[in-house]
């Protein structure tokens, strides 16, 4: 049985937090809001419990797990890293969405780091995100909370398709503010490495700590045989189970629309609100959902609604999707590194992919 606890973002009920950290605190799994993504949280010390989220999830045992802290000075029990400059930004960025990768303390179970040397940290940016890892005494362990494979969750009703009857409790905290994950990046080298884009921008990080490394390939497909450097990173991800394919050209959309209504298909375009705009104003959308990402002109927008708008693709009567790119700077490198995940890099160049596409 699944407990629903509605807990106040801003102001979270101390009595019902208890009651959360209670769960935690006997092994089990919690939902909870962070300010990217939903997790699903278990005692990140307790190997038992950990083992419960690899099973809930359906995910593979080698895929590790990042440990949410409610402040920096968890993050010395949890690391042998020492170096203070290492700290110092942790400090700076910290409550926030990007995770860390430090050299694992030997206190660290191994199914949390999946036998790494390294281990994920993040101290999130959610009041009932850090209120719950401070009543639980530990470390939190939590990856995204949908099954393997799926989009991550940003609000209850996904939570829910996905995980009701298989955790011990969800927190409804309301819909999470960035929509896309913490960006990852590795601090055992020397300059750091992006291994993740996510919701906190190169940018932003840089102007922290310096330059970093952000591999060109990191928007490009990871082979499935050669090692990926974050191992999440080389399976299917935040796919809809309808296919996906994003249009190198927005004025394919138009064609899209043509070739469904003469081929008596139902199709769904995921655009923005100009786009949409666009489209309603020149073509006949008759077999047509339109599904608004939000205002292109705020990437922020666009990210926060992304994940959501791939799981109401699956609950349209569409066959398939068409979704539109944007601009890979700032927080664009991650939209597009989702919707690449999500389309498993199918792109339509022309009007006969368009038409391959319906047709398929
Ligand atoms: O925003 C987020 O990061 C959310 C919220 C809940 O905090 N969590 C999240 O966790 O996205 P998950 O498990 O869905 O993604 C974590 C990624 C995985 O791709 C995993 O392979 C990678 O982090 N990871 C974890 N530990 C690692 C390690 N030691 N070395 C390399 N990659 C690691
Ligand atoms: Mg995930």
């Amino acid at each position: 049985m699944t407990l629903i606890l509605k807990i106040d973002p801003i102001n979270p009920e101390k009595e019902l937090i208890i009651a959360a950290a209670k769960v935690i605190k006997e092994g089990g799994t919690v939902v909870f809001p962070t300010e990217t993504v939903y997790g699903l949280g278990a005692n990140g010390l307790d190997s038992e419990a950990c083992k419960r989220i690899f099973e809930i999830k359906g995910r593979p045992r080698d895929n590790p797990l990042i440990l949410h802290i409610s402040g920096i000075n968890s993050l010395y029990n949890l690391t042998v890293d020492t170096d203070r400059r290492l700290l110092d930004f942790a400090k700076k960025v910290w409550p926030g969405p990007i995770t860390m990768l430090f050299k694992a303390d030997p206190k660290v179970p191994r199914i949390v780091t999946a036998g790494l040397p390294t281990v994920a940290i993040r101290c999130p940016a959610n009041k009932i995100a850090l209120s719950l890892i401070e009543e639980s005494g530990t470390p939190i362990a939590a990856p995204s909370a949908n099954i393997s494979t799926k989009p991550s969750t940003t609000r209850l009703k996904h939570i829910l398709q996905d995980l009701d009857g298989k955790v011990d409790m969800i927190i409804d905290g309301g819909q999470t503010t960035f929509g896309v994950e913490s960006t990852i990046i590795d601090m055992t080298t020397t300059p750091p490495r992006l291994l993740r884009p996510g919701a906190l921008t190169v940018d932003e990080i840089e102007k922290h700590i310096g330059n970093i490394i952000v591999p060109k390939t990191i928007n490009q497909k990871l082979i499935d045989n050669e090692t990926a450097i974050a191992p999440g990173m080389k399976y299917k991800h935040y796919a809809p189970d309808k296919r996906l394919v994003l249009v190198s050209n927005k004025d394919l959309f138009a064609e899209a629309a043509v070739v469904a209504k003469e081929r008596q298909e139902k199709i769904a375009i995921l655009c923005s609100s100009q786009t949409a705009k666009e489209l309603r104003e020149s073509t006949d959308l008759q077999n047509i959902t339109l599904i608004i990402l939000g205002n292109g002109d705020n990437l922020y927008e666009i990210a926060s609604n992304l994940f959501d708008a791939f799981r109401t693709l699956d609950d349209t009567k569409a066959k398939l999707g068409f979704i539109q790119g944007f601009d890979e700077r700032g927080i664009g490198l991650t939209i597009m590194n989702r919707i690449l995940k999500a389309t498993g890099n199918s792109v339509a160049k022309d009007p006969d992919d368009i038409a391959d596409a319906i047709i398929m």
